[in-house]
């Protein structure tokens, strides 16, 4: 069943206990741990739910407390709320260890046979770095925390679930030797967020969109990310990925399969996957003669981004000297289906944007007739229709209406639904957590959606890793080079890169 179109109280879990490997992290202390207060603070999170923090430093559980309470300080929706902390602190433990010694999950597994305090079903989360993965199954194993005699083993993953298609296998090869299936969380936090679960409801709740939803209607799709942020603290990383592997290749493919696929015949995990995995394995191949014209990457210089200067890429901590790493990417795919044959699918991701945006733009082709050409209305706008995901999440339908007066002239005129309750605003990892222990697995990726993923960016891939001796470029708080236009099929398609504004009449 999917988390988000049950009950509101949803249903019960059962006892568990998360273990969380890379505590000190970027992903736990932004994301996990502030993630499993707010569940706390929303009554979310069922009492017999224990938090066991793995890591090296020699902390007691009083000490990770304290510094978990420090983070939650700084990073809690709405600040820190003393009584809800009390509760929330009940349930952290803490176990030093090394990732890489096969003696601290012996440790681990000896502390966590204490089934008083640590309930037998157990949720591994990896919130570490990719290359640690190996190790730390390979000591998940030596230590038996696999098996399942008294209780569950969830093993959730992180993207980057590889690095191209051949280490995607190996490593998902390397898992299944001791996991099943059924056991492993790939995660992509988008499939959390509420807008993004807005674009099922929007499109298979309303009949009126079904006509207009193929080839027949729609010219083109675009799907954009931007983000004023940089690569932050996390350039060793970023810079051996680049923006392609980053986003496109997770979260963007993901989107474009929302957008795209066929109505799944129910909302268990299978079926959907099994409907995305239709739609990423429609997608044309890119020969290699073809990726110039297929897919286009630039690199940030120094600019302003919000009034503030920016170092350019280049010039950031710990990037390659000359390193060619695309900080943007944009790519045209075409999905060779029956509803899509033909309609170009634009992505395009950039970092150290003008602005925070995440939005889908589907424009529609223009009427057949040319019934207003003898008047001041030769060319008409298109409609289109937005679906803007971060940072408000908003669905507009932007038509032609006539303006008044005398004259035939039109407007653009918008029927919009925004939700600007930030009352409602729920974290895509608070609802992937109580998801996982649940044991739902329809906002996960099965594997074969990883791979197909893996398969439509890897030849672009490949090419630039080969042309390594220029970039184009764009200054830090831009919306990315102009010329990454020349993706497009025909003149009269340009770049949307946000809502202009939103209408928001709820505070
Ligand atoms: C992550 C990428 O998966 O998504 C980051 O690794 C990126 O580079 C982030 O900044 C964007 O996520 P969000 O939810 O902030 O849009």
């Amino acid at each position: 069943m999917n988390a988000h179109i049950k009950t509101p109280n949803g249903p019960l879990t059962e006892a568990c206990t998360v273990i969380i490997f890379g505590v000190t992290g970027h992903l736990s202390i932004n994301k996990l741990l502030p993630a499993l207060y707010h569940l706390e603070a929303g009554g979310r999170l069922p009492d017999d739910v224990t938090i066991l923090g793995f890591g090296r430093r020699d902390w007691s559980d009083e000490q990770w407390g304290d510094e978990v309470l420090n983070k939650i300080k700084k990073y809690a929706r709405g600040g820190l709320n003393e009584e809800v902390f009390k509760r929330f602190r009940q349930r952290l433990h803490f176990q030093q260890g090394d990732l890489n010694r096969k003696e601290s999950f012996l440790e681990l597994s000896k502390r966590l046979e204490d089934t008083e305090t640590f309930p037998a079903n157990h949720i591994f989360y990896l919130a570490i770095r990719p290359q640690d993965y190996h190790f730390a199954t390979k000591n998940l194993v030596a230590g038996k925390l696999h098996e399942e005699q008294h209780g569950y083993c969830r093993l959730v993953i992180e993207k980057p679930f590889g690095h191209d298609l051949e280490s995607s296998e190996v490593l998902n090869t390397q898992l299944h030797k001791h996991f099943r299936e059924e056991q492993l969380y790939r995660i992509d936090h988008y499939l959390g967020k509420d807008t993004v679960q807005n674009i099922l409801v929007f499109r298979f709740a309303n009949l009126l969109l079904e006509p207009l939803w193929n080839r027949n209607y729609i010219d083109h799709v675009q799907i954009t990310h931007a983000e004023t942020a940089g690569v932050g603290g996390r350039s060793h990383y970023y810079d051996s990925a680049g923006a392609l592997r980053d986003m496109i290749q997770s979260h963007l493919l993901q989107m474009l399969a929302l957008v795209a696929m066929e109505p799944p015949a129910h909302l268990d995990a299978n079926a959907l996957r099994d409907e995305k995995v239709k739609v990423l394995r429609s997608i044309r191949p890119i020969s290699r003669n073809a990726v110039n014209m297929h897919a286009f990457r630039a690199q940030y210089t120094s600019g302003h981004v919000d009034g503030e200067n920016i170092p350019g890429y280049l010039e950031e901590d710990k990037i390659a000297p000359g390193s060619t790493t695309e900080t943007f990417a944009a790519m045209k795919l075409y999905i060779d289906n029956w509803r899509w044959k033909g309609v170009p699918f634009y992505l395009r991701t950039g970092k150290r944007m003008k602005g925070n945006n995440f939005l889908v733009s589907i424009r529609f082709k223009r009427p057949p007739q040319q019934l207003f050409k003898d008047t001041a209305l030769e060319q008409m706008d298109p409609d289109w229709i937005l679906i803007n995901i971060q940072p408000e999440e908003c669905l507009r339908i932007e038509m032609q209406v006539k303006k008044a007066g005398l004259e035939l002239e039109t407007r653009t005129t918008q029927l919009e639904a925004c939700s600007c309750d930030k009352k409602f605003n729920i974290d895509a990892y608070e609802a992937l957590l109580l998801e996982v222990m649940e044991g739902d697995q329809s906002q996960f990726l099965r594997f074969d959606e990883v791979s197909w993923a893996w398969q439509i960016v890897d030849p672009v891939l490949r090419s630039w890793m080969e042309e390594q001796d220029y970039i184009h470029t764009y200054p830090a708080g831009t919306w990315g080079p102009e010329v990454s236009s020349r993706l497009f099929d025909s003149n009269d398609q340009f770049w949307r890169n946000k809502l202009d504004h939103i209408l928001c009449d709820i505070d």
